[in-house]
């Protein structure tokens, strides 16, 4: 088969992606690759996926919104996001997904009776999980700490605050989309206020993965059932690597040899 794969972002080199696909790939007996692609500028995204040969990529942090605008075709729910991080070939032209979306919905599937959530973040990952909970009937509050970022959500029907004009009021589920405590110990939201919206809330959640954040040592002291981001990073990958060889393999395979993969890490 040799096809070829990649993933797009800058930095990159911190990317868990290769290992997940190329791990699956050969113990499904795919002889194909999936490299790293470091990119300087993403005006040049599409040029350089064609002159590689590439099959299909992923496209991380700062290229999706980029790489949305270079696509000749977007499918699904990216067309709302206007990020994509998935793209395949189809002959000459190049085809945009977001699997980020679906990919955190399955996530939360454990969690039942959830009609409200609180997004804490307006960023690319809050704009991908807003819609998805949009689209399965799930009221969406985003509060975010500066105001620029709301114009979006308020634009397309969100009830969007900054820290400054919001009040609380209770959410079935609290998702914390912004980087606080990716590489600190940082709140996403002033500590009281954020203790007062867990103990109102039944279920919390973080996008950053393999860590306990400020935000989830609250839900733990709490005793709310919480997850970090790792079921999103794995789902979205899973459903990448359905779209990269047309659902041709098990879907529940695919899941567990990137389990097994991500294993790898800890
Ligand atoms: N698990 C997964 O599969 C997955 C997938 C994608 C992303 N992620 C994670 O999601 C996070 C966000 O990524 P992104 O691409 O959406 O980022 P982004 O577009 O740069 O947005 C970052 C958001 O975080 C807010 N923020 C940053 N530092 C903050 C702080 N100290 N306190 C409060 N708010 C703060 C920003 O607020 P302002 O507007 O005020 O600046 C902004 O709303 C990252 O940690 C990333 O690793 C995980």
């Amino acid at each position: 088969m040799n096809k070829l794969f990649t993933i797009f972002g800058n930095p990159v080199s911190h990317s868990i992606s290769p290992l997940l696909h190329n791990f699956t790939m050969k113990s499904l007996g795919i002889d194909s690759c999936y490299t790293r692609t470091h990119l300087q500028d993403g005006n040049k995204f599409k040029d350089i996926f064609f002159k590689n040969g590439f099959e299909g990529a992923n496209i991380t942090v700062p290229f999706k919104e980029v790489a949305f605008e270079q696509c000749d075709e977007i499918k699904g729910i990216a067309n709302n996001i206007k990020a994509v991080n998935t793209v395949i070939r189809q002959h000459d032209k190049l085809i945009g997904y977001n699997t980020d979306a679906p990919g955190f919905f399955e996530s939360i599937k454990e969690f039942e009776g959830i009609n409200s959530a609180l997004i804490l973040g307006a960023g690319g990952t809050a704009k991908a999980i807003a819609n998805i909970l949009k689209a399965n009937k799930i009221k969406c509050t985003i509060l975010n700490r500066s105001k620029p970022r709301l114009e979006y959500f308020i634009k397309n029907g969100f009830k969007a605050y900054s820290w400054d004009t919001f009040k609380i009021d209770d959410f079935d589920i609290i998702i914390n989309t912004t980087s606080a405590g990716l590489n600190d110990n940082n709140m996403p939201l002033e500590e009281k206020l954020l203790t007062n919206l867990v103990k109102n809330t039944k279920y919390c959640v973080d996008v950053i993965y393999n860590k306990q954040t400020p935000f989830l040592k609250i839900a733990k002291e709490l005793n709310k059932p919480y997850k970090d981001g790792s079921d999103m990073l794995l789902y979205q990958a899973v459903l990448a690597f359905e779209i990269f060889f047309n659902n041709k393999y098990n879907k529940d395979n695919i899941e567990k040899y990137m389990r097994k993969a991500f294993k790898l890490l800890l």
